[in-house]
C-alpha cells in the first residue's frame, strides 16, 4: 500500500473513496463535512438520513466508519468517520487511530483501491496537528492488508501538510505529490 501526501481540497480528489471527518449525527457540519456535503450534493445527506433511520439510530459512534454514495463527487464513495474531540487529560488516542483502521476496513469491504483521508480531528475537534498526523500514520499501519493500493492524505494547509510529512519521514516509501 502506497501512502501519498497532497496539499489541496479533498472534494477534488479522483479516488474511489473520500473520507469525511463527520460528527456522530451524520447530518453535516463545517470543515471537511461541509465541503463534502456541499460538493457532493443531497444524495449524500439522504443516504446519511437513511443510515440514521436504520443502523445508526443513535448516530455513528466515535472511532467508527460507515459508507455512503459519493453523490456528485468524483469519488464513488464517501466513508464517514467520527473523530474524537481533543480533551486532555482523557486519552482518546485509540479512538483516533480507530477512525483510520475502521475506515480502511469499510473500504476493503467495498473493494476500494484508492482512498483520500483528511486530517481527522485536527480542525474543529482541536487535536494537536503533529499528533493527529502521528496517529493517522499509526492507524493506517495497524490496518490489515486489503484491496487498498493508495492511501492519500489530503491536507488543507502548509502546517498540516508539514506535520504529515514529518510523521511519515521515518516510514520511507512515501511519494509526496505536487499541490493538487
Ligand atoms: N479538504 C481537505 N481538508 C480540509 C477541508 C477540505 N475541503 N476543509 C477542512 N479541512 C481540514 C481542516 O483544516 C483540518 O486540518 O481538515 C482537517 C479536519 O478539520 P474538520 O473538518 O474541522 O474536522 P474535525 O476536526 O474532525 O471536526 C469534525 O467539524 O465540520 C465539523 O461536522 C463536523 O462536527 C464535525 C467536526
Amino acid at each position: 500500500m502506497r501512502i501519498t501526501l497532497v496539499r489541496g481540497d479533498i472534494t477534488d480528489q479522483e479516488v474511489d473513496a473520500v473520507v469525511n471527518a463527520a460528527n456522530s449525527s451524520l447530518l453535516g457540519g463545517g470543515g471537511v463535512d461541509g465541503a463534502i456535503h456541499d460538493r457532493g450534493g443531497p444524495a449524500i445527506l439522504a443516504a446519511c438520513k437513511a443510515l440514521r433511520r436504520t443502523g445508526y439510530v443513535d448516530g455513528l459512534p466515535t472511532g467508527q466508519a460507515v459508507a455512503t454514495t459519493g453523490g456528485d463527487l468524483p469519488a464513488k464513495w464517501v466513508i464517514h468517520t467520527v473523530g474524537p474531540v481533543y480533551s486532555p487529560p482523557l486519552d482518546r488516542t485509540d479512538f483516533l487511530r480507530s477512525c483510520y483502521r475502521e475506515t480502511l476496513r469499510v473500504a476493503a469491504d467495498l473493494g476500494v483501491r484508492t482512498i483520500a483521508f483528511p486530517a481527522v480531528s485536527a480542525g474543529v475537534y482541536g487535536w494537536p496537528v503533529a499528533d493527529a498526523a502521528r496517529q493517522a500514520v499509526l492507524g493506517i499501519r495497524q490496518a490489515a492488508p486489503s484491496s487498498v493500493e493508495e492511501v492519500r492524505f489530503v491536507l488543507f494547509n502548509e502546517e498540516v501538510f508539514d506535520a504529515f510529512r514529518k510523521a511519515l519521514d521515518d516510514g520511507g516509501g512515501v511519494r509526496v505529490s505536487p499541490d493538487a
